[in-house]
């Protein structure tokens, strides 16, 4: 069992939580993942490991509940514990000195984006970061955000804080008065990564996104999390989960993270009644 230490709510609907996982926070390496299951007859579910802490053998996750996995998650309080948690998973980032690099998350994103983000500044490159989201009180991690870049643009959708606009908005300005950005890293929603993909390509910008399909074992085994990168066939949970994001097939992606549409209502559904069964709505 994984005991939850601590969950903290730091947006509508997005919960931070200090789960006990030692061995997973010895080996954990930025840009890995865990597979966790809330309960015994619960799914599996990805989340990124955010952080993690060796000593108090602690390892960080950020979920926004979507569907049902994500709301038993977001409803858990401390002192509740994971079935299972099953990590590190994933290829680790690559953190090499290049030079100039820009981070971009959107929404629960920039929760995926921010261990990329610290480990690139921590290896001496000057970091700009972009994080958007559809309103002020939807973006997150701001304050660790802008301790390990260089410079922070901040988007909303309605211009409720930072720039009216799209993160592509914010990286096209980016792009135009820098002109030795090296890399571009992106995750948040596939439309925002592929509108990434096709601005950066324009101007050649090498770009790795951090993909984010249906996934189940994890290991490789199930073929649930494939791709089709450069025209090949890769599965995100062992190659992945960043690739080169010109290369990457988003609309097949897009169609693929569809499959389960009306199973994933159900799921949700019958979750809802059953909360509101016990007084509690979702
Ligand atoms: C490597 C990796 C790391 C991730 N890290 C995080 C993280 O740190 N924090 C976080 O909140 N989420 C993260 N995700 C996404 C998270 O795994 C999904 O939101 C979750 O599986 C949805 O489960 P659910 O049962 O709540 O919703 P479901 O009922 O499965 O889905 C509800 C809705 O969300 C869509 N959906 C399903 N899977 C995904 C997905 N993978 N991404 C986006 N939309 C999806 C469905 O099409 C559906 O419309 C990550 C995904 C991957 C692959
Ligand atoms: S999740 Fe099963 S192969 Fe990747």
């Amino acid at each position: 069992m994984y005991s939850v230490i601590s969950v903290t709510k730091i947006a509508p609907g997005i919960s931070r939580l200090e789960v006990e996982a030692p061995l997973i926070a010895k080996k954990r390496k930025p840009g890995n993942f865990v597979i966790v299951m809330p309960s015994e007859k619960g799914e599996r579910i990805p989340l990124t490991i955010v952080e993690s802490d060796e000593q108090r053998g602690t390892i960080t996750l950020i979920v926004q509940a979507i569907g049902k996995t994500t709301h038993i998650i977001n409803n858990m309080v401390a002192g509740d514990s994971f079935t299972d948690v099953v990590g590190p998973l994933g290829e680790p980032t690559p953190v090499d000195n290049v030079g100039t690099v820009v981070c971009v998350g959107g929404g629960v994103g920039t929760a995926v984006i921010y261990p990329m983000a610290k480990a690139l500044k921590e290896a001496g490159n000057r970091v700009i970061g972009i994080i958007g989201s559809k309103n002020r009180e939807m973006i997150i991690l701001e304050d660790e955000m802008r301790q390990c870049t260089d410079e922070l643009y901040i988007t909303t959708d309605d211009g409720s804080y930072g720039l009216k606009g799209f993160v592509t908005d914010a990286l096209r300005l980016v792009i135009e008065e820098n002109e030795s950005i090296q890399s571009v890293y992106t995750t948040g929603p596939l439309p925002m990564m592929k509108a990434v993909a096709e601005l950066t390509r324009k101007s050649n910008v090498h770009t790795l996104a951090s993909l984010n399909p249906i996934m189940m074992d994890g290991t490789g085994m199930c073929g649930a999390c494939r791709v089709i990168v450069d025209d090949e066939l890769k599965f995100t949970c062992v190659d992945g989960p960043e690739f080169d994001a010109h290369k990457v097939n988003f609309d097949e992606l897009i169609l693929r993270n569809k499959t389960y549409f009306d199973q994933e209502r159900k799921a949700m559904d019958s979750y809802r009644e059953f909360c509101k069964a016990r007084g509690a709505y979702v």
